[in-house]
């Protein structure tokens, strides 16, 4: 049956939502609207909203929307067609004609769901019988209990070319063939798809099984099998669990994307039941508007290997245009080679609620992709990413967004790069009033301390930024040198000129030698490094308040002792990190792992107190 726009907008036009709702939902009056409790959650003061004018229902606590038509899908779990009828007769008005080719269409369905059905119980007996022993061990080895096989519909395919055919015989070869149950070879007879596989039932989002995945129970490829696209199965369009995990979601007002089957049963297990996956491939638009008929803002989980990185980031580019008000999208990076079932099985549902907590806003990880990648240090770079950034603003449909993208983006380039020259210099550089300083006075830097061994910062662009900006602020605010010297003096700043700023300083400060009221500006001076150090001055970003001279100084002091820690702790922390996952890898331990989550938090904590210096005054 095919309904047109216009039948539809007829339909919605003469349906007064507020009666509807009313049926069901008690409603105030509340000027042009009305008010009530939200039905779609749990709420005690009304934050839910029916407005008859513009013939939708929104709720502000939970974000539900929609018209008459979603109202009963939604709240009443009506089928599309069923609401559509219903509202129909009350309105007076005739559903349309169903078309023959449609209604053969949904003849054929029919078939294909029950064929899909059958298939699903007889997979699922098999994996009870005697076929099913090695499967079972399988699940029992992987933890998976049997009230989960049973909400899952697990099953099993024996391994024979022909068990499914002759159990499903009475639905006739044709059915099973489209149904993807039974492969078809040139004119050969046809044979059963899945052969020797722990088979899960992919379901729609009422809970009718549609097509299968089937896992391998040893090493082999390919690993998993899936259904092949069919009348009844859109891949692009299913998401795994979706009938399990949309009531769920309502409840625990989130919903999470893993990357697969045993993750989302894995989280089933560790009592989370609103996740989904999508089915092997990348995660299309059609399934994150899915997404954003349950809630705002899902969160998506990627592996923290190359893959599941890029994996994250193509997610994030395809939903960015999408993007608005009321719908984005959060990132988690799960620690390196580990997945969600990993990391319930290791450290329980705390493991991955803790990983939840560090969950990225969209706008951090597209950033973070762009700034973070490459070395920005010279016009050229910067003014790529410049380029980048404001691209992927400008792809952003919704312009409110694209324009608050546009900004942000704007604000962190600043951030780093500065917007003008400090105003400082700009005011007259202060070493000009120094004595003039011996050009060519190059002085070897005496030995320094180095208690940890030489620690060097990472690579990227925004390291080195932050490397020049702290080594700047230390010759703003030289009297913070003495405090930091120690930690200042092993780190390997991966430039020299940086390097011999900092050893003058810190040097300066182990000597005793005193660093205020000028004396910074002729210990460099008499290093040679006036120049350089102008130079460092005059090409940083504005927004650390250690560079900003209408900064409040105590402010500025205390942002740069924590920028010089977070500079100095960054790096030992990544260190021990990458360390912690190795020896996690091999011995895989609770110890190791706690260790491993530990330095996890600790490293997400950094990089929010970089973030945090680099937020602008007042924010
Ligand atoms: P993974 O390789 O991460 O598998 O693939 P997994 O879900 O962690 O499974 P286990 O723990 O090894 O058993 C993630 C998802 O990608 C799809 C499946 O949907 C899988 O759940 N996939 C993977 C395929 O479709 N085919 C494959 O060969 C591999
Ligand atoms: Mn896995």
């Amino acid at each position: 049956m095919s309904l047109s726009p216009q039948f539809l907008d007829e339909l919605r036009h003469r349906t007064m939502l507020s009666a509807l709702i009313g049926r069901s939902v008690k409603l105030q009056k509340a000027g042009r609207e009305y008010r009530a409790c939200c039905p779609f959650h749990d709420e005690k003061t009304p934050s839910f909203y029916v407005n008859d004018d513009k013939g939708f229902y929104h709720c502000f606590g939970c974000s539900a929307h929609g018209d008459a038509i979603r109202f009963l899908t939604e709240a009443k779990g009506m089928p599309f067609m069923e609401a559509v009828k219903e509202l129909a007769q009350a309105a007076g008005m005739d559903v349309p004609a169903a078309d023959p080719r449609s209604a053969e269409r949904a003849e054929r369905a029919t078939g294909l769901v029950a064929a899909s059905e059958a298939a699903q119980s007889w997979f699922a007996e098999q994996l009870q019988g005697i076929a099913g022993a090695e499967a079972r061990a399988y699940l029992a080895k992987r933890g998976v209990p049997d009230d989960l096989v049973k909400a899952f519909g697990l099953g099993f395919a024996p391994d024979s070319r022909g068990k499914l055919k002759a159990a499903l015989a009475s639905f006739g070869n044709d059915t099973l063939i489209e149904a993807g149950l039974l492969i078809l070879v040139d004119e050969k007879e046809p044979y059963d798809r899945f052969r020797g596989r722990l088979i899960f039932p992919v379901r729609d989002a009422r809970g009718r099984t549609i097509a299968f995945g089937g896992r391998i129970l040893d090493a082999g490829e390919p690993k998993y099998l899936n259904s092949p696209d069919t009348p009844l199965f859109d891949k692009g369009r299913t998401l795994y669990n979706l009938d399990r995990a949309a009531p769920a979601s309502r409840k625990a007002e989130r919903v999470i994307v893993v990357e697969g089957y045993m993750d989302v049963i894995a989280l089933a297990r560790a009592g989370i039941d609103e996740a989904v996956a999508p089915l092997g491939t990348a995660l299309t638009e059609a399934q994150i508007e899915r997404l954003w008929r349950l809630v705002p803002v899902p969160v998506l989980c990627f592996d923290g290997d190359k893959a599941g990185q890029k994996a994250a980031i193509r997610a994030a580019l395809r939903a960015l245009p999408m993007v608005g008000p009321d719908r984005s999208l959060r990132f988690v990076t799960l620690p390196d080679g580990q997945d969600p079932d990993d990391l319930v099985k290791a450290g329980g549902k705390a493991a991955f609620e803790n990983a939840l907590q560090s969950a990225i806003p969209l706008v951090d990880l597209i950033w973070r992709h762009e700034a973070g990648a490459t070395a920005l240090d010279t016009p050229e770079t910067r003014a790529g990413l410049r380029r980048r950034l404001a691209e992927h603003a400008a792809s952003i449909t919704d312009q409110g967004t694209s324009e608050q993208y546009k900004l942000e983006f704007r604000r962190r380039f600043d951030a780093l790069f500065g917007a003008a020259p400090p105003r400082q210099h700009s005011e007259g550089p202060p070493f000009r009033e120094r004595q003039p300083f011996r050009r060519g006075d190059f002085r070897k830097p005496p030995p320094r301390p180095t208690s940890a061994g030489a620690r060097s910062i990472g690579k990227s662009g925004v390291d080195r930024m932050f490397a020049r900006a702290v080594i700047a602020g230390l010759v703003l605010h030289p009297g913070t040198a003495a405090a930091h010297a120690e930690a200042l003096a092993g780190l390997e700043l991966g430039d020299p000129v940086l390097e011999r700023i900092r050893d003058a300083l810190v040097d300066a400060a182990f000597t005793g030698r005193s660093l205020e009221g000028g004396g910074a500006h002729s210990i460099l001076a008499d290093a040679g490094l006036e120049a350089a150090t102008e130079e460092l001055c005059r090409t940083n970003g504005l927004a650390f308040s250690f560079l900003r001279s209408d900064a409040d100084p105590s402010r500025a002091t205390r942002d740069l002792g924590e920028a010089i820690d977070v500079l100095v702790t960054r790096p030992l922390i990544e260190q021990a990190l990458t360390e912690a996952t190795r020896t996690f890898g091999t011995t895989t331990d609770e110890a190791s792992f706690a260790e491993q989550q530990r330095l996890t938090r600790e490293k997400q904590d950094v990089e929010r107190r970089l973030m945090d210096l680099m937020q602008p005054e007042g924010e």
